[in-house]
């Protein structure tokens, strides 16, 4: 029984490990993606971004490749997803550390994933306390060294509260443009995800979180591999970091973000704790 239940895990351990270092994910079911043939550049369904467009994004790179997205939120702080640093321990995924410091950087000012832009260390990293892999699915790297903000640099402002239901946030980053196909290497954004009120993504996750926002979408649009820890905006003002998407990506199912409200004060305690600054 209990072999059996740690093989279950290993194999669950298997798809986490390899979404994390983006090796192309057999284990994951096919979904055909009937969108595959349209002639669009994608995020998933997304267009370019220009360089500065997306001046807070960051590509989170571990081992030197991306692997996650991130937002800038200070000189000395990215936010990003928590199940992008962190490593599981064997047949007991309700234990974990974080990575080494030493694996995990970031490239700033940078669209082109394989042209660094400014690349900082990391010298912490801080899980959220309560972060399961259904709840809290949020992280705080510290840099360093302090970013320098320039038109290509810049951080983004905090949600104070929810959007409303509805409202067309932008979503960007590196991730795969279909469900098993490549990192793009420009960055990409979607403007066609619609927040969904708290009910209608307790229905489509399956439980309900106040910490979790719904963005939905049409087929063929979305996030995918390599785009989770990444911003999406509304009105200028960050309010969800990607956290997963249901099943293949490009479906449309709406997918599952980290509600910046609901964190914020945790992310500005934490950032600040240290520097002096309430
Ligand atoms: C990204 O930058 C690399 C290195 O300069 C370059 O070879 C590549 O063509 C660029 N990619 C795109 C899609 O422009
Ligand atoms: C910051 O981290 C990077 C990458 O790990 C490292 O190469 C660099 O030497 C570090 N810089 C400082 C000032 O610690």
């Amino acid at each position: 029984m209990e072999q059996l239940a740690c093989f279950v895990k290993l194999l669950i351990l298997i798809c986490l490990i390899s979404e994390a270092v983006q090796v192309d994910n057999v284990l994951k079911p096919v979904v055909v993606d009937s969108s595959a043939s349209l002639p669009r550049p994608r995020i998933v369904g997304g267009l370019i971004a220009a360089s500065g467009q997306f001046p807070y994004q960051v590509s989170v790179r571990v081992g030197g490749r991306h692997s996650c997205g991130g937002a800038i939120l200070s000189q000395d702080y990215i936010i990003t997803a928590a199940h992008c640093v962190i490593r599981l321990s064997w047949c007991n995924l309700k234990k974990f550390s974080s990575l080494p410091t030493y694996f995990v950087t970031v490239n700033a000012g940078s669209v082109n994933s394989s042209v660094d832009g400014v690349v900082a260390g990391v010298s912490e990293i801080i899980i959220h306390p309560d972060f399961s892999y259904t709840d809290s699915d949020i992280a705080l790297l510290k840099l360093n060294v302090s970013l320098q903000f320039t038109d290509l640099i810049k951080p983004i402002a905090l949600a104070g509260v929810s959007p409303p239901t509805g409202a067309y946030a932008t979503i960007s980053g590196w991730g795969r443009t279909r469900e098993g196909g490549p990192l793009s290497e420009l960055l990409m954004y979607n403007r066609y995800v619609r927040t969904l009120s708290n009910d209608d993504c307790a229905r489509a996750i399956g439980y309900k979180s106040a910490g979790i926002l719904c963005l939905a979408k049409s087929r063929g649009n979305g996030i995918c591999g390599g785009d989770q820890g990444g911003p999406a905006v509304y009105n200028g003002v960050l309010i969800g970091i990607a956290s997963y998407h249901k099943l293949a990506c490009g479906t449309d199912e709406p997918d599952g973000y980290i509600r910046i409200s609901t964190y914020r004060k945790w992310l500005i305690d934490v950032s600040t704790a240290d520097s002096g600054v309430v």
